[in-house]
C-alpha cells in the first residue's frame, strides 16, 4: 500500500510544485490511511430492452437499506436498489422511455441532467411524480457520447433526497463516433460516483446538522464512490477510463493521484474534448462530469486523492470568515488502486477525439446577465468584513444564506426570463458572493466563452452544462436554443449546490416562438 512518506515524497516533485497553486498541508485524509477498504463497487449497467420505437427503462424509486460501514445499517433511497441507480446506457439518436414509479413514500422527481429535451420530460421541479403514480418522459437522445446523470430534482428537497442516494449515472453512446478507447463498462470504463456524507453514530445519514449546512451547503466527511467507502479498484488493463461524476450536494473536489502521475482528460459535461489534455490536477464542482485516461501499466499502488486548497478568504471575526475558510480546505482519499503486474495491452488514446464547433461570440442576439448572491440584510455582503479596508464586492459581510439569482428567488409561478427560439445568448454570470458557485441550465449544453475576459482553460472548451462561478468572477457562456418551444412550462437554471438550490438559487426561463 502507499505509504504517507512514500506519497509524500511523490507529490514533493516539480510537476505537482508551487507553480500549479497545488497545496499538501497532509496527507492525512479524515478518513485516515486504511489498508483494508472495500472493493469498489460498480452500478449495474442497464442498456433497457427496445421495443415499439424506443428503447424501455424501468426504474423504480424506493426506499432501502445500505452497509456503508460492516455493521450498521444506514436507511437510503435507491432506484431499482438500494443506494443510487444503475447506469443507463442511452444511444445518441435513439428514443428513450422511461417508466418511473414513485414508491419513496414521499413527492419527487426525476431529472435527466446535461439533456437536450422537452420540458415535459425534463424532470424539473415542475414535474412531479407523486406519491404511488408513475411517470413516463420519453424523449430522443441528441447528446454526443459522454457521461451524464440523473437525479432528484423536487422542489425544497431535492439536496436532502439526492443526499438518501437518488442519482445514477448515465453514458451515452454513438455507434457513429467510434473512437478507440477504453470501453468494456466496469472493466476498464469505470463509473466513479463520487460523493461526501456524514453520518450519526447509529449509522443513519446526518443531514443539515448545523448553521453551516445552510450557508456553505452540506459536506461530509466520509466519501462515498458508487456507494463505496474506502473502495480500492484493481486494474487488469494498462488504461483505463474514469467517468467522475462530482455526485456531492456542496463539495468541489480537486483530483490528483497520490504520485503526481499525468492524466489525460477526454470528455467534460456533454462529451469528448477536441484531442485529450494532459494534466496532473482536475477541479470538479458538484454535477461537472470529467473523463480520464490513466496509465498504471507501472503495476505501482497508487492512491486518487482529492487536495484540499489553501483558503485566501481574509480572516475576520464571525462565522461568516470562518465558513467561508474553511471551504474545500480537506483532503481526502477517493479511491486506491492496487497496482498489478500483469495487464491487459489497450490502444493509445488518439490524438483527436472530436471537432467541436466553437459558437461564435457574433451569433449571439442577446445578452443576458444572472448575479448570484447570497447576502442580505444587515450587511449586504459587498465588503469583506471588518478591518480589511477592501470593498471590491467580493461579498464576506454578514447575512449567507439568502440565495438569489438577480436580487429574486425562485418562484414556481414566476418567469423569470422569456427566449426566443432559435436563438443563440450569451449569459454573464458574475457572483458577489464570498463563495464559489455551480451554474448549471437546463435544456442541453453551452460553451464558456471567456472567464474574467480571458480565455477558458483547454479542459473547458468543450460542451458544459455546469459551470464554476468563482467569488468576484465573470463567466460568460454561449447557449443555442433550438427545437422546443414551450410558452407554460419552464426549464430551470440554477447554482448546483444543492442546498443553495433548495433554499431558492434558481430561476426560470421559457422558449417562445
Ligand atoms: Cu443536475 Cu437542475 O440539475
Ligand atoms: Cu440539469
Ligand atoms: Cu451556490
Amino acid at each position: 500500500m502507499i505509504t504517507r512518506r512514500k506519497a509524500l515524497k511523490a507529490l514533493g516533485i516539480s510537476s505537482l510544485g508551487a507553480g500549479t497553486g497545488l497545496c499538501i498541508p497532509s496527507l492525512t485524509s479524515a478518513q485516515g490511511n486504511s489498508d483494508s477498504g472495500n472493493p469498489l463497487k460498480i452500478p449495474p449497467l442497464a442498456e433497457g430492452e427496445f421495443t415499439g420505437n424506443a428503447r424501455q427503462f424501468q426504474l423504480r424509486l424506493r426506499r432501502g437499506s445500505s452497509n456503508f460501514f460492516a455493521d450498521t445499517a444506514t436507511a437510503t433511497f435507491g432506484i431499482n436498489g438500494d443506494y443510487l441507480g444503475p447506469t443507463l446506457r442511452f444511444r445518441r439518436n435513439e428514443a428513450v422511455s422511461l417508466h418511473i414509479q414513485n414508491a419513496l413514500g414521499e413527492p419527487t422527481t426525476l431529472h435527466w441532467h446535461g439533456f437536450h429535451l422537452p420540458t415535459s420530460a425534463d424532470g424539473g421541479p415542475h414535474e412531479v411524480i407523486a406519491i404511488g403514480d408513475t411517470w413516463n418522459p420519453q424523449f430522443t437522445v441528441v447528446q454526443f457520447a459522454g457521461t451524464f446523470w440523473y437525479h432528484s430534482h423536487m422542489l425544497n428537497t431535492a439536496g436532502e433526497q439526492v443526499y438518501k442516494g437518488l442519482a445514477g449515472m448515465i453514458i451515452v453512446e454513438d455507434d457513429e463516433q467510434q473512437i478507440d478507447l477504453p470501453s468494456t463498462y466496469g472493466v476498464d470504463d469505470i463509473p466513479l460516483l463520487i460523493q461526501d456524507r456524514r453520518f450519526n453514530d447509529d449509522g443513519s445519514f446526518r443531514y443539515m446538522s448545523s448553521y453551516e449546512d445552510t450557508v456553505v451547503g452540506m459536506r461530509g466527511d466520509v466519501i462515498l464512490v458508487n456507494g463505496t467507502r474506502q473502495p480500492y479498484f484493481v486494474p487488469t488493463t494498462k488504461l483505463v477510463r474514469f467517468r467522475l461524476l462530482n455526485a456531492a450536494n456542496a463539495r468541489t473536489f480537486d483530483f490528483v493521484f497520490s504520485d503526481g502521475r499525468e492524466f489525460q482528460q477526454i470528455a467534460s459535461d456533454g462529451g469528448y474534448l477536441e484531442s485529450a489534455v494532459t494534466m496532473n490536477r482536475l477541479e470538479l464542482s458538484p454535477a461537472e462530469r470529467a473523463e480520464i485516461v490513466v496509465d498504471f501499466s507501472d503495476g505501482q499502488d497508487v492512491r486518487l486523492i482529492s487536495v484540499g486548497k489553501v483558503s485566501n478568504f481574509p480572516e475576520f471575526p464571525g462565522a461568516m470568515s470562518v465558513m467561508m475558510r474553511s471551504l474545500n480546505t480537506q483532503n481526502f482519499d477517493i479511491l486506491d488502486i492496487r497496482g498489478q503486474g500483469r495487464l491487459q495491452d489497450s490502444a493509445p488514446v488518439p490524438d483527436r477525439l472530436a471537432s467541436i464547433y466553437r459558437l461564435p461570440e457574433a451569433a449571439a442576439t442577446n445578452t443576458r446577465t444572472f448575479r448570484l448572491s447570497m447576502g442580505a440584510g444587515m450587511r449586504s455582503g459587498d465588503d469583506r468584513g471588518p478591518g480589511t479596508g477592501s470593498r471590491n464586492g467580493n461579498g464576506g459581510g454578514h447575512g449567507g444564506g439568502n440565495f438569489s439569482i438577480n436580487g429574486r428567488r425562485m418562484e414556481m409561478n414566476y418567469i423569470n426570463e422569456r427566449i426566443q427560439f432559435n436563438t443563440t445568448e450569451i449569459w454573464e454570470l458574475t457572483n458577489n458572493s464570498p463563495m464559489m458557485h455551480p451554474f448549471h441550465v437546463h435544456n442541453g449544453q453551452f460553451q464558456v466563452l471567456d472567464r474574467n475576459g480571458q480565455q477558458p482553460p483547454a479542459n473547458e472548451m468543450g460542451w458544459k452544462d455546469t459551470v464554476r462561478v468563482g467569488s468576484g468572477e465573470l463567466v460568460r457562456i454561449i447557449m443555442r436554443f433550438t427545437d422546443f418551444i414551450d410558452d407554460k412550462n419552464p426549464y430551470m437554471y440554477h447554482c448546483h449546490i444543492l442546498e443553495h438550490e433548495d433554499r431558492g438559487m434558481m430561476g426560470q426561463f421559457l422558449i417562445v416562438e
